[in-house]
């Protein structure tokens, strides 16, 4: 195992590129998302062996419901099977597993299934374990002005009380660490409406390896490359 200088405190991964793996192989997306649940396994278990605190797997965005029906109820099945097989093995390894985004587009039994997981991984001390589902990050800024602005209809609080602190206080993941690094597999530069705010100072990563084929090795490479960044958050830094 690679020794790091720095463990980043909180990783977040757009997961990207199942669907060309799958069709790489002659083999339908579906078993490309397969696979990439695979590969989910292996960076979770080995994010938990290393130490980092917190980990945001980009699952599902708001605007993959534009795919083939047939693509979405495969994914959300998908869904439901990793919950289902997953649970107490997470539970085991005192992994908490949180989700993020609009869950109440889900059907009521995965939306059950995300509560009780929730519930009973709550007080877990291991890796927080972020998934974003039906997760968009301009849904998240919006969410958090209909908060704000809902307390100040309630007479909660005024509207020069808004700060950032504030405004971060309904943003998701807000309760976790900073995140240090995004990483996005399968090629593309682009963020896809993943997390917005929550970015603002994070380092980024960006590799041609498909998602399926991410691995314990893979990881340790963006932790490398990420150890040789220098993060000056604005400032100077003497050198
Ligand atoms: C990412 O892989 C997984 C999800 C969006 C659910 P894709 O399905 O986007 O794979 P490509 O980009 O088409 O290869
Ligand atoms: C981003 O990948 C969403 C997830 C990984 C869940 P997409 O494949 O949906 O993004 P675009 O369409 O290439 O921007
Ligand atoms: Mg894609």
């Amino acid at each position: 195992m690679t020794l790091h200088k720095l463990i980043p405190n909180h990783i977040a991964i757009i997961m990207d590129g199942n669907g060309r793996w799958a069709k790489s192989r002659n083999q339908l997306r579906m078993v490309g998302h397969r696979a990439g649940l695979k590969a989910v396994r292996k960076t979770v278990q080995h994010a938990s062996l290393i130490g980092i605190k917190a980990l945001t797997l980009y699952a599902f965005s708001s605007e993959n419901w534009k795919r083939p029906e047939q693509e979405v109820s495969s994914l959300m099945s998908l869904f439901v099977y990793a919950l289902k097989r997953e649970a107490k093995t997470l539970h085991k390894n005192n992994i908490r597993l949180n989700i993020i985004g609009d869950i109440s587009r889900f059907s009521a039994q995965l939306q059950t299934m995300i509560n009780d997981i929730q519930a009973m991984t709550l007080n877990n001390t291991g890796l927080i374990l972020n998934i974003a589902a039906n997760y968009g990050g301009r849904w998240d800024i919006t969410n958090a002005i209909k908060n704000i602005v809902h307390k100040i209809d309630n007479g909660q609080m005024s509207i020069d009380a808004i700060d950032e602190e504030i405004v971060n206080s309904e943003i998701s993941l807000h309760d976790f660490p900073a995140i240090d690094l995004v990483i996005r597999t399968g090629g593309e530069h682009r963020i896809s409406n993943f997390l917005l705010w929550q970015i603002a100072y994070s380092e980024f990563y960006f590799t041609d390896i498909l998602w399926p084929d991410f691995d314990r090795k893979a990881l340790d490479e963006a932790i490398a490359v990420f150890n040789k960044r220098e993060r000056r958050f604005g400032q100077v830094i003497d050198s």
